[in-house]
């Protein structure tokens, strides 16, 4: 029984994407048309009261009340995810005999049966440090919570607070990133001027980072005036970006460099400097001088 339970999510998904990518993702909606329930949905909902109802305020609730679970071959929006309910049926209910998202599920089944029709926004999810660490879809996003539990692991907070922010999601499992954030010098995350998702896509492979272009990429929608392209590029931030001289969440140093003096942070690169600044100490303002830091159109020692 159970290669075919994990088996017929991915071909009811693979049907759904056939369906998709003809149709795209917004139908159009019919004003004021009555929402359409499929047989197979009210037979589940008779045993699954509670589940149908939280489903009905997901996203989702437009697979069964717009009709496009069935138009993409499934009897019901419940079995789009769940796979063929034969077996489930006809014992009248119970475990083990419908695919359920369990832990005794693999992770690739599970990403897989959301993948379906989710593959063409979220192409190279596999790849991520996420998906190899045995995460899936449905660690972060659950499906029959309340409205705010499209992120399961915050649903608590987000009840709590009555405010979801996308950044709670990564709250159970990064908390050391977050106490990152409790620096003086710090991005300004829980005032709400950015997400983690602002320079992470948790979908998403870092694939650019390690040549430091996303890092770079990353804080350039916001910070254009230090990105460049300069005439005289700081060569400093051709291997890691940004971040070879800041640290991105948070510090205790001064606009969240990554050494206390400045000066240490220019020597941990700099051997070679003019004999005249044999003068200066490692509290001394190298950039009182150097202080176009970030590139410059008409100094190639980044003076004034
Ligand atoms: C978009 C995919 C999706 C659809 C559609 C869906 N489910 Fe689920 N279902 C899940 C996931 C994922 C879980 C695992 C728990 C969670 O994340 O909420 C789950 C879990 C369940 C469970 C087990 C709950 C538990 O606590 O272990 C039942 C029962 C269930 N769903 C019934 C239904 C019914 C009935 C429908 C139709 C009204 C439905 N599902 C529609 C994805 C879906
Ligand atoms: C006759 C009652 C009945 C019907 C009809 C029914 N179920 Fe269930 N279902 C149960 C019972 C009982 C359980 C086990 C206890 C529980 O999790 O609620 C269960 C469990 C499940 C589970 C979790 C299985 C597991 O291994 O943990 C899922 C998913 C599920 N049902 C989905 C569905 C879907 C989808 C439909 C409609 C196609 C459906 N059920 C129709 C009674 C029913
Ligand atoms: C049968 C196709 C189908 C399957 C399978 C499916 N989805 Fe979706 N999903 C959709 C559609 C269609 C929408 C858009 C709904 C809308 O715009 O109202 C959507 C929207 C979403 C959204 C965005 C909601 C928002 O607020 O914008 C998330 C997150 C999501 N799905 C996650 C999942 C996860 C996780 C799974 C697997 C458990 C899954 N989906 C399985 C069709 C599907
Ligand atoms: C590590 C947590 C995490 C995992 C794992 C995850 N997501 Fe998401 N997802 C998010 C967050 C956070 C957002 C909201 C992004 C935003 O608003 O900037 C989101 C948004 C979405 C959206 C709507 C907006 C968009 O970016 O397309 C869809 C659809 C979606 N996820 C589907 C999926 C699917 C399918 C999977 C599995 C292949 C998945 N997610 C795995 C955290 C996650
Ligand atoms: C269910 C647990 C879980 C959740 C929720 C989660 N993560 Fe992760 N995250 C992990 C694990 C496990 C790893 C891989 C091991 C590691 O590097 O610590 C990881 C790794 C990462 C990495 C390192 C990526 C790399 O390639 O080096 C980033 C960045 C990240 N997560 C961001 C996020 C963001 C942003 C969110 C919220 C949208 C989030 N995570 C939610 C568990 C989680
Ligand atoms: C301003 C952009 C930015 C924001 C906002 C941000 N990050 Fe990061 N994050 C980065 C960059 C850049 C790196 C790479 C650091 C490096 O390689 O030295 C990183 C590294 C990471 C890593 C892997 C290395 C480590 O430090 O453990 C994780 C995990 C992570 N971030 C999670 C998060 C989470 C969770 C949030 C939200 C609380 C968040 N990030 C917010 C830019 C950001
Ligand atoms: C060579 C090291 C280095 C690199 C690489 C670097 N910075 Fe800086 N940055 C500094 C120093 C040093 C300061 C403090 C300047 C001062 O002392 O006045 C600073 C200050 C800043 C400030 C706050 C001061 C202001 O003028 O607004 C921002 C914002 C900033 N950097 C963003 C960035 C961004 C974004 C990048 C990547 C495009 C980047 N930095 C790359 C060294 C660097
Ligand atoms: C979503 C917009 C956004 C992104 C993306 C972003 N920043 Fe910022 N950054 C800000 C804002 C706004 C401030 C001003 C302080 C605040 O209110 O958070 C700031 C402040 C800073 C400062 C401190 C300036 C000071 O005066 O001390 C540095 C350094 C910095 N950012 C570097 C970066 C780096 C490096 C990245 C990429 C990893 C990045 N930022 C990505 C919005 C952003
Ligand atoms: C992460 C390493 C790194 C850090 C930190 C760094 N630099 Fe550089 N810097 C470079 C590289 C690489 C070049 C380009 C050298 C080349 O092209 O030969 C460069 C070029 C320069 C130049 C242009 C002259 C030249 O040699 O081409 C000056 C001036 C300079 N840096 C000053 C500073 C100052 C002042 C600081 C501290 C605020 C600093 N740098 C921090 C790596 C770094
Ligand atoms: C009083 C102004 C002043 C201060 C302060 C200063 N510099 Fe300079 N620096 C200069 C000038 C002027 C040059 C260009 C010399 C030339 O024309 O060869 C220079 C050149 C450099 C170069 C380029 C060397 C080369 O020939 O490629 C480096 C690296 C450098 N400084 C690092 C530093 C560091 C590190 C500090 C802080 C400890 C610092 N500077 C403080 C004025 C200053």
């Amino acid at each position: 029984m159970r290669w075919k339970t994990i088996l017929m999510p991915s071909i009811l998904g693979a049907a759904a994407v056939l369906f998709l990518a003809v149709t795209g993702f917004t139908l159009p909606r019919e004003e004021g048309a009555a929402p359409m329930r499929s047989e197979q949905f009210e037979e589940c909902a008779t045993c699954h009261e509670e589940h149908a109802e939280t489903f009905l305020l997901n996203p989702h609730s437009a697979l069964e009340s717009e009709g496009l679970a069935m138009k993409a071959g499934a009897e019901s929006s419940c079995t789009a995810c769940h796979g063929d309910p034969t077996a489930h049926l006809d014992e009248g209910g119970g475990e083990g005999n419908i695919f359920a998202f369990g832990e005794d599920e693999l992770p690739s089944a599970r990403t897989e049966s959301c993948q379906g029709c989710h593959a063409k926004e979220h192409p190279r999810f596999v790849a991520t440090s996420h998906s190899k660490a045995g995460l899936d879809c449905t660690s972060c996003h659950g499906i029959h919570g309340d409205v705010w539990a499209l992120f399961d692991a915050p649903s608590q907070i987000r009840t709590e607070l009555q405010s979801p922010r996308v950044s709670d999601s990564c709250t159970d499992c990064h908390n050391e990133v977050f106490a990152e954030f409790e620096f003086n010098e710090r991005h300004r995350l829980q005032e709400g001027t950015l997400e983690c998702t602002s320079c992470h896509n948790p979908h998403e492979p870092p694939q650019r980072w390690m040549l430091g272009g996303f890092k770079q990429e990353a804080c350039s929608t916001c910070h254009a005036d230090k990105s460049g392209p300069w005439v005289f590029e700081h060569g400093s931030g051709r291997g890691e970006g940004c971040t070879s001289c800041h640290t991105p969440h948070g510090s205790p140093n001064r606009h969240m460099l990554a050494f206390q003096n400045v000066a240490e942070l220019c020597y941990s690169c700099h051997i070679a400097v003019p004999g005249f600044h044999s003068r200066f100490t490692l509290d001394s303002q190298c950039t009182s001088c150097h202080s176009t830091i970030h590139g410059s159109h008409i100094d190639p020692f980044f003076l004034q």
